[in-house]
């Protein structure tokens, strides 16, 4: 097995313990921490996990489906979905944004969720079972080869995913592949620069999406390289150094401060960005 598959047999492991029966333990941002959401709404003050939702929608998706969320910023809340599009959700986890999404497309729209976790997919399953949805499915795949057609989307959603990715910049031409001409993304995913080393080297840190996360300038570079047009970060929220060295639970030596005057030192800066993008060619 190569260093990328490697990489993502690690990450499919890491979730599919995740989402397994009583775990909560292992997140986007690392095992036992909150920021990437949790049973209660408003979980993400520190971070990032249920920021962008409103009440209402937390309010009108089965528990698990919030409970079992690893995100870092709700992408719907920035985009213009409407009633009958179609919707890919790629890496839709536990089935959250998925089942808002189809709230949004209504009867006559479409969601398909995208996840190369089974255990997930089962979960997600579950969850839109419960919603009592019956315009939302769940496909097994790998975002860089992704089982779906050219041009039937429009749009693609995505929720703290494309960071996990070894090869990003093919994530974003099956992303441009499958969308329609004018089809339209929305991002939300994480972005970190001047990362130590130690962090940049552990599966933990991968896992939990930040060593695999790249600087903005070169996520927006990846997009703009697939063909998009109209490349905005229309969103972008900074987490504090002292709260990225801990939800990523890694331990670089010395007290909360003495992290934060290290990593404010060293320029290292991980954020939430929303960034949406329009495929060429209405
Ligand atoms: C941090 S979780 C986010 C899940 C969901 N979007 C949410 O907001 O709760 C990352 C998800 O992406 C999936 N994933 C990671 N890499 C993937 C890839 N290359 N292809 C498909 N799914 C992937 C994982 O299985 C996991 O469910």
């Amino acid at each position: 097995m190569n260093k990328k598959e490697e990489v993502k047999r690690t990450v499919r492991e890491h979730y599919g313990k995740a989402v397994s029966a009583d775990s909560r333990g292992g997140g986007c941002c690392g095992p036992g921490a909150d920021c990437c959401g949790g049973p209660s709404v408003g979980i993400g003050v520190e971070g990032f996990g249920m920021t962008n939702y409103t009440l209402v929608e937390l309010a009108s998706v089965p528990e698990d489906a919030a409970k079992y969320s690893f995100g870092c910023g709700n992408p719907l809340a920035f985009s213009e979905v409407q009633e009958g599009q179609t919707v890919v959700d790629i890496g839709s986890g536990a089935g959250l944004d998925a089942i808002i999404a189809a709230r949004h497309v209504g009867p006559a729209g479409r969601v398909i969720g995208l996840d190369m976790t089974p255990e997930m997919i089962q979960r997600a399953r579950e969850n839109v079972r419960q919603a009592g949805l019956a315009n939302v499915t769940f496909l097994q795949g790998d975002a860089e080869s992704m089982p779906l057609a050219d041009e039937t989307s429009d749009w693609v959603i995505s929720n703290c995913v494309i960071n996990l990715a070894p090869d990003k910049k093919r994530v974003f031409q099956e992303i441009f592949r499958i969308l329609k001409p004018g089809g339209r993304m929305l991002i939300s995913d994480m972005v970190a620069e001047n990362l130590p080393p130690e962090v940049l080297s552990s599966s933990e840190a991968w896992c939990g999406c930040i060593a695999g996360a790249v600087s903005e300038a070169e996520y927006i570079a990846a997009v703009r390289a697939a063909g998009f047009k109209d490349v905005r970060v229309v969103n972008r929220a900074e987490m504090d150094p002292r709260t990225a060295a801990s939800v990523v639970g890694f331990d670089l030596g010395g007290s909360p401060d003495e992290i934060a005057q290290s990593a404010a030192k060293h320029g290292t800066r991980v954020a939430s960005i929303k960034v949406a993008a329009v495929k060429p060619g209405a």
